[in-house]
């Protein structure tokens, strides 16, 4: 049986890239084949090595303008792309190939919290500035709107007044590790 191939991008730590790569790492049903990032720093182009996963490391010239990631994506051809920490916008040529084949989580439940400077700490402090009662992850399908694509997936959590924007980055991120690989592994089955 072919597997099906999917690509992430991630440039942060990458602690979400590597739940990803330990989900699958025994599933011969689905391929890591590439992880593309633009920090040439990020922790997860170490973590794709330990898991002998072939990186790309792309800068903005060549992100933009010589559609050089998009070259090598084609010739993969990916069942899915998965943003795990990006936070470049995806130029619409990407988008156009890959209708609905690219997803992305976010820190909070869109269409709360979202737009371009919305992320990591950023997403958590404006949450409890605005004194929200809760908050969660969304997974959702990318288009050319910063976190405005369909949303496939939210999961949430209370907020407590004696929570400040660390405990509540932490709580979020254990989630997201719990359930971004199962709900890759749902539009994986379902596409
Ligand atoms: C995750 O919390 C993810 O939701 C967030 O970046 C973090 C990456 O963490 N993404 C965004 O804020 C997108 N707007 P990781 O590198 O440890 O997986």
């Amino acid at each position: 049986m072919n597997s099906k191939k999917i690509i992430l991008f991630a440039s942060g730590s990458g602690s979400n890239f590597k739940k990803i790569c330990e989900y699958f790492k025994n599933d011969n049903t689905v391929s890591i084949e590439l992880l593309i990032s633009n920090n040439p720093k990020a922790k997860a182009l170490q973590i794709a090595e330990s898991f002998n996963i072939k990186t790309l490391v792309i800068d903005k010239q060549s992100f933009y303008d010589s559609d050089k990631a998009l070259i090598n994506v084609l010739k993969i051809n990916p069942s899915l792309i998965v943003l795990a920490g990006f936070l470049w916008k995806i130029p619409s040529a990407f988008i156009a190939k890959f209708a609905n084949k690219i997803i992305n989580i976010h820190p909070a439940l869109l269409p709360k919290f979202g737009g371009k400077g919305m992320y990591g700490m950023h997403v958590h402090n404006a949450v409890i500035i605005n004194k929200e009662i809760e908050s969660g992850i969304t997974i959702h399908y990318v288009n050319e709107n910063y976190d405005e694509g369909s949303i496939i997936f939210q999961k949430k959590i209370k907020i407590l007044k004696s929570d400040d924007s660390l405990e509540i980055s932490k709580r979020i991120l254990k989630l997201e590790h719990e359930f971004f690989p199962i709900i890759i592994q749902k539009v994986l089955n379902n596409g």
